[in-house]
């Protein structure tokens, strides 16, 4: 068979732009070798295994979770069922970090719930003498977080194990960010799409999905500098929310920024307090 043809015919199941990844990521070929090379043809092993992998898409799973990996800023990251799939969303959060950090401070950094890694992963490649701190309270999440940071050859980023703050301890930072659960628990989307397949300990918190928001807020205080920057990723509903979490807190400088959509998605606040 050709590979048109059998693209084709996937396609007819999982949409093209899906379709087109797989078959890229069985060949291990980039977008543009496909276009000169559909006439060729797609070896029985090799339509086997793409088979394999749009019949599994065609069940739903994300197609993250099949090839085992998802770009994110300038790195590709492996991601599994352990880790949330790192959404193009969150790269706002990095933005917003860099545009406040100096290309040459050496700023102590905690990216709470780190899952892949994505976020302080991306921070570390962009500020080279940073000294980053990524935590989790999922260790098989952690284990892929790190394996991310040794393909990509980054070493100061340290994972450390557990719920929030508990790993920071008497720690104090000039940048915390995390991108936290913030889904309410009884969402039925939840339920659909390729939320289905990532960890729900990833996903949801609380009836009202701020539980995890609430924490990390009145928490940071203890753990920032004077003067430290508090980037929070929350729903595009619940801007209102953090920001007036965020004054209850006593933090200063408050603002959401919304994504690309125009929507709110992105809430911070300086920590004005000497310590
Ligand atoms: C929405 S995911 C974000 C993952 C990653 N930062 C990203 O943006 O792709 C939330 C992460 O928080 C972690 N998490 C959930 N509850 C936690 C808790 N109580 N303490 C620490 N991490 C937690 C989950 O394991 C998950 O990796």
């Amino acid at each position: 068979m050709q590979i048109a043809e059998a693209l084709q015919a996937a396609a007819a199941r999982i949409g093209r732009e899906d379709a087109e990844h797989l078959l890229l990521h069985v060949l291990g070929q980039s977008r543009g070798w496909l276009f000169a090379h559909a006439t060729d043809t797609l070896d029985a092993r090799r339509f086997n295994t793409f088979e394999r992998c749009w019949q599994r898409r065609a069940a739903g799973e994300p197609v993250a979770y099949i090839t085992g990996e998802r770009g994110f800023w300038t790195l590709n990251l492996k991601v599994t069922p352990a880790t949330l799939i790192p959404r193009p969303e969150t790269e706002l959060l990095v933005e917003l970090a860099l545009a406040r950090w100096p290309q040459e401070a050496a700023w102590r950094v905690a990216d709470l719930g780190t899952g892949s890694g994505a976020i302080a992963l991306a921070l570390a490649s962009e500020r080279a003498r940073a000294q980053i701190i990524a935590t989790d309270a999922s260790q098989a999440a952690l284990e892929i977080a790190r394996q991310n940071a040794a393909s990509h050859h980054i070493g100061n980023v340290e994972f450390r194990h557990g719920a929030w703050y508990a790993p920071l301890a008497g720690e104090r930072f000039d940048l915390i960010l995390s991108n936290p659960p913030y889904i309410e628990a009884a969402d039925s989307h939840l339920e659909t799409g390729d939320l289905r397949f990532e960890p729900r300990t990833a996903l949801a918190s609380g009836a009202d999905g701020l539980a995890d928001l609430r924490q990390i807020i009145a928490g940071a205080g203890a753990h920032l500098k004077e003067g430290g920057w508090l980037l929070l990723e929350h729903g595009w509903q619940q801007g209102a929310a953090v920001r007036g979490l965020l004054e209850v807190a006593d933090f200063a400088d408050i603002a959401t920024v919304q994504d690309l959509e125009k929507r709110d998605r992105t809430s911070l606040g300086r920590w004005a307090k000497a310590q």
